[in-house]
């Protein structure tokens, strides 16, 4: 299935051909482990159900789903599906993967977690994934939201070089702030919003990349 959006200077999104090109072009283009900073905010949390939006080949989704969780995930990128898919039935666990275009796909139900990570989108794209991963958020619920940060421009290393995919920490809680009065449920709360420090192993050494980190809860009632 191909899902291709235009690209313009206007919108500098890159489509899901470009990503499965660049899929196609390696065994695994991200590492097999599931990011530190999922696994770090997730500790503390009773597994339930969880949504992975723009989950590529499925590091951290099969990390939740071998950790108790129920999973769902989605990529517009079907060759990373295919690997996900693949890679989660090599380990034993069942995810339920879905090859969809997080700014516009709609998943049933609602989830305890839900995680977006290093989905660079422009506005008006990612404030409309934002809004799906805080509407389909269930009460007592939480969202993490770890991207490169645009500080990597001048101070860290690595993730995309054009600063109209990299939202401050300060603009994806305006976002989901946003999504969450537009919708009906009980408010959300900012747990956490900035950026941390990570530890990039790079041909030239270990470097120092910067990521937005925004976590956020739905409250009871
Ligand atoms: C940098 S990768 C991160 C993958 C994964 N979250 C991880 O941390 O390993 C970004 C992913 O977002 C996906 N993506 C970008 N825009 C998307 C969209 N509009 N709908 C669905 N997936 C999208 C890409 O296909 C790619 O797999």
């Amino acid at each position: 299935m191909s899902l291709r959006t235009t690209r313009t200077r206007e919108n500098p999104r890159v489509d899901a051909d470009d990503w499965n090109a660049r899929y196609r072009s390696a065994d695994l283009v991200w590492s097999a482990d599931a990011n530190a900073f999922l696994v770090e905010e997730a500790a503390g949390l009773p597994p339930g159900t969880a949504l992975d939006l723009g989950c590529g080949e499925g590091r951290n989704a099969i990390w939740l789903a071998t950790n108790g969780w129920t999973v769902t995930a989605a990529d517009f990128s079907s060759v990373a599906v295919d690997k996900a898919r693949s890679i989660a039935a090599e380990r034993g666990v069942t995810v339920d993967w879905h090859v969809a275009d997080v700014v516009k796909w709609r998943p049933r139900g609602t989830f305890d977690l839900v995680v977006v990570l290093y989905v660079q989108l422009p506005e008006p794209e990612r404030a409309a994934m934002l809004a799906t991963a805080t509407t389909v958020l269930a009460p007592g619920g939480t969202l993490l939201v770890v991207a490169h940060s645009l500080r990597n421009l001048e101070e860290g290393f690595g993730g995309p070089r054009d600063p109209a995919v990299l939202p401050t920490p300060d603009e994806v809680e305006a976002e989901i702030l946003a999504a969450a009065a537009a919708g009906s449920g009980p408010g959300v709360e900012i747990e956490r919003a900035g950026d941390v420090e990570r530890i990039a192993d790079t041909p030239d050494g270990p470097r120092k990349a910067l990521d937005l980190l925004v976590r956020v809860r739905r409250g009871l009632r």
